[in-house]
């Protein structure tokens, strides 16, 4: 069976054909840049076009950069306003007319990791963090994922000048935006981690999101008391995790 995975990003929407049985995308990835203002409407529209550029799919699974709850997007840190309690969910799968599944994009990203990737058979606690234009997250236990933990949003002592969210001081929006060398950047990302590691004590820390292929620059920079791999899907873990749930839900993987 293949299912649809539609990655929802703050400056493109990507989506692929997906084999839930590999995470193998059956065609190539399509992308189209994310339309400004990014309102729900312009946003619904794109995911349509991107979901055309295919044949039909059984079943969506779309990812989102915020709380998803029950289907509904409920934070807006990084996107338009208009997303807080939009019944997102609904609105795509009217748009589409299948089935839809919407879930964070640190979340799938971190399910692709888990079944494919650097996850792959690590029981125990494993927290995936993403390095974007925010920081997202994705914890699982055994396997199985906590949804919507916001670790981001953690807020480190002594970074009021950074506004207190941990993605105000280490994302790599802030590294490009401050023009942060990458050892400077490095110890950043290592206060947080470690900050992190302190509340939770991973078994395992996947570091995600596109800075994670350049992760042979600043990884080994970083000192944290438990075992910190890159993530080994890159780009393609947010698709490949939607599509993936998507697939569960349907009851097909
Ligand atoms: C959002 C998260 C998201 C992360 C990465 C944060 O600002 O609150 O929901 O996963 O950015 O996109």
């Amino acid at each position: 069976m293949v299912v649809l995975g539609i990655d929802i990003g703050g400056s493109g929407i990507k989506g692929a054909p997906v084999d839930p049985a590999t995470g193998m995308f059956t065609a190539e990835r399509v992308r189209i840049e994310t339309p400004q203002p990014a309102d729900v409407a312009s946003v619904v529209k794109t995911v349509e076009s991107v979901a055309g550029a295919f044949g039909p799919a059984a079943s969506v699974g779309i990812t989102f950069p915020a709380v998803v709850q029950h289907g509904v997007t409920k934070t807006a840190a990084n996107v338009d306003a208009s997303w807080v309690d939009a019944p997102a969910e609904r609105l795509f799968a009217e748009a589409l007319g299948r089935p839809v599944t919407v879930l964070n994009d640190a979340d799938a990203a971190g399910v692709a990791e888990m079944e494919y990737g650097a996850g792959k058979g690590v029981g125990g606690l494993v927290v995936m963090v993403t390095f974007g234009t925010g920081i997202g997250s994705a914890l699982f236990i055994d396997g199985r994922l906590v949804p919507n933990t916001e670790f981001g949003h953690l807020h480190l002592h002594g970074l009021h000048l950074h506004g207190g969210d941990a993605e105000d001081y280490a994302s790599d929006r802030v590294r490009e935006s401050e023009n942060l060398g990458w050892t400077e950047w490095a110890e950043r990302v290592q206060t947080y981690l470690r900050h992190l590691h302190a509340l939770l004590w991973p078994d395992l820390i996947i570091v995600g999101g596109g800075v994670s292929k350049k992760a042979d620059r600043f990884l080994h920079l970083v000192d944290v008391p438990t075992k910190v791999v890159p993530a080994a899907l890159q780009n393609n873990a947010g698709i490949a995790g939607a599509a993936l749930l998507a697939a569960r839900r349907a009851g097909a993987a």
